[in-house]
């Protein structure tokens, strides 16, 4: 939440920095600011909602050029998102400028103390309070960095802070705690950014940032402290794709691109991690298999798309290792007294891992002596960073707000530990794991073969445009991906869109069932679990006899759906557990549509941010 960019090199700041926030625009898009030092002032622009509208400014009051600056793209916490609140903010001298993502929580008691002071802040935010007592630090011991620790030490809550100050134009200094900040190493140019895609087009050298650090950057030096001055340790690391994996590549939308992908996410993520001999290698755990056998439970916790993927997650591990396994909302995880001890073994589930909610869960799972596995698909992100563990997806750069291919790489992930577990731990299903994992070594190109046939989807989601309501029903494996088709189509086309695990149906939801409702079922395998299959097709049944409009998706050659489906979409056979990885790109695809035929922004939709960096 909230993209942050700074600069100091040879080019031009506002150059480099506004391409940085047409990158990270994902972050938030309520509004977008920047400030340069130039001609031994600072100068600023900011304005109330997208990128393109700061663009239209600059263009109309250009600032003058300098070769250090900073810029923010902002999703609202304190205060609307106007043009007074949008970042940077300064303070009163206009010499200080600060950007901020995160929040402040003892703002209310800094800005009491500031304005006894005489000073006059002129947003509702809780980042102003920084560039002012920013200002009071540095005018007192004329240290930008030394200023920045100052203040961090005083504030509570989470935050990265970026600032830079007209009096000392070849610096810009960074600080974090809780929110993530990334250091770009150019030649004769450093950079700082919420996010590598900020600065990969110039450098793919980046150095992580530990929590409650403060980073120094100069054209030619970088230097990190931790609150309290003591130099730290800095670790760089290469980053391992190129600019053209954060462009649109000819596509209408990232969103698009990244459905497109996946076979090769899904194919990337399996890369070396299954031997020659069809077995499951994931030393990178580096959770000795003693550790693995000693535990007894598991639990994962994750927020939204990558929660579903810990729903079906559940249904894997159970079977596969025979061991308890709950999955539980990141947000409420930590509040419940969750039962926990050096046994347990918690996984979290997070594309950017940043979101705060799941490393508050992970921070209170490590605290009762639980083990932490992360599944992340950002290198050196706070969430792999904190965890005991980590297994890392490889969808590359995810772009859009709404997640496609971390999702199903995150599947894929959730798989791989619970076949090792499986494989580990000894299990009764043996032959089972074994054949699966053959199976999962298929997956991308089955994924691949659903890509091919979406034609149709994508003509009824257009028919389907007027609609207001659109349900979703599953069973077993199928319930999550329920639940993330509706997931997708409420936060793409702003439609109500509930999942429902069609069991449940009989006992209330049922009576939402009216003329021509869309309703989409997805239908498990016929082979194997049979019983699951035929009550599912009594479900139909049911909900057609009143009147629903039934979108089956079903496994290829099921004949059974055919006589009670209105719309079917057909995916590859797979194992019963494996097939929410076939299931849900149609849902993808019909969201992606359905939102572009109602004239949606799809890759941006409305009040969401990607990276929920707040609780
Ligand atoms: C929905 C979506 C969100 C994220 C959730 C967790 O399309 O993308 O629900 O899945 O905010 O984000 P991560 O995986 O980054 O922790």
């Amino acid at each position: 939440m909230c993209g942050i960019v700074g600069y100091v090199g040879g080019q031009s700041a506002l150059d480099v920095v506004i391409a940085g926030l047409r990158r990270l625009e994902y972050r938030g898009y309520d509004s977008a600011g920047v400030a340069v030092l130039a001609d031994g002032g600072l100068a600023a622009a900011k304005k109330a909602g997208k990128l393109a509208n700061l663009e239209k400014e600059l263009l109309e009051r250009p600032l003058p050029s300098g070769q250090t600056g900073l810029g923010h793209t902002r999703w609202a916490t304190h205060g609307a998102p106007n043009d007074a609140n949008a970042h940077p903010h300064l303070d009163n001298s206009g010499r200080v400028a600060v950007v901020h993502n995160g929040i402040i929580e003892n703002f209310a008691a800094l800005r009491a103390e500031l304005a006894e002071r005489g000073h006059a802040l002129s947003s509702q935010t809780d980042t102003e309070v920084t560039a002012h007592l920013l200002a009071e630090s540095y005018s007192a011991c004329g240290d930008l960095a030394e200023a920045m620790r100052q203040v961090c030490r005083r504030l509570d809550g989470a935050f990265t802070l970026v600032a830079v100050a007209a009096d000392d134009p070849d610096v810009v200094v960074g600080a974090r705690r809780n929110s993530p900040l990334v250091v770009g190493v150019g030649e004769g140019e450093n950079f700082l950014a919420s996010d590598v895609a900020a600065f990969i087009a110039h450098t793919r050298e980046a150095i992580e940032l530990g929590q409650d650090q403060v980073v120094e950057l100069r054209r030619d030096g970088v230097r990190v402290t931790d609150f309290d001055g003591v130099p730290a340790d800095v670790r760089t690391y290469h980053v391992d794709w190129d600019a053209s994996a954060a462009e649109k590549g000819g596509y209408d939308y990232f969103m698009l691109k990244e459905i497109a992908e996946q076979p090769k996410a899904v194919a990337d993520t399996l890369l070396g991690r299954i031997d020659a001999t069809g077995s499951l290698t994931l030393d990178e755990l580096r959770l000795p298999g003693s550790e693995l056998r000693e535990i007894d439970k598991v639990v994962i916790v994750a927020c939204g798309t990558a929660f579903h993927a810990g729903m079906i997650a559940k249904y894997a591990i159970e079977h596969w290792t025979r061991m308890p396994c709950e999955t539980e909302l990141a947000s409420e995880f930590r509040y419940r007294d969750p039962i926990l001890d050096s046994r347990t073994l918690v996984i979290a589930v997070s594309q950017s891992g940043e979101t705060m909610d799941t490393l508050m869960a992970l921070r209170h799972a490590r605290e009762q002596g639980a083990k932490v596995l992360a599944i992340c698909n950002t290198n050196g992100s706070t969430i792999p960073r904190e965890s005991d563990a980590v297994l890392y997806t490889h969808a590359g750069p995810e772009v859009a707000v709404a997640s496609t291919k971390a999702f199903l790489t995150q599947l894929v992930a959730c798989y791989l530990v619970a076949l090792y577990l499986g494989q580990v731990r000894g299990t009764k299903w043996g032959d089972e794991v074994r054949a699966v994992i053959r199976e999962l070594s298929e997956i991308g190109t089955q994924v691949e073969q659903v890509l091919d046939t979406m034609e149709p989807v994508r003509e009824l989601a257009r028919g389907l445009a007027h609609k207001d309501t659109v349900l979703f029903l599953g069973r077993h494996v199928g319930y999550p991906v329920a639940l993330e088709g509706a997931l997708k189509l409420k936060e793409l086309a702003y439609m109500h869109a509930e999942g429902f695990a069609a069991g449940e149906l009989k006992h209330g939801p049922i009576a939402l069932i009216e003329d021509d409702v869309p309703v989409v079922v997805v239908v498990p395998s016929p082979r194997g679990r049979s019983v699951l299959h035929d009550k599912i097709v009594s479900n139909i049944q049911e909900i057609r006899a009143r009147g629903a409009r039934t979108i089956v998706i079903a496994e290829r050659g099921d004949e059974a759906v055919r006589e009670y489906a209105d719309h079917l979409i057909e995916v590859p056979p797979t194992p019963t557990l494996l097939q929410p990885l076939v299931a849900t790109v149609p849902l993808q695809v019909f969201a992606c549509e359905l939102a572009t035929a109602r004239g949606n922004e799809v890759d941006q939709p409305r009040n969401l941010a990607k990276s929920v960096t707040v609780e």
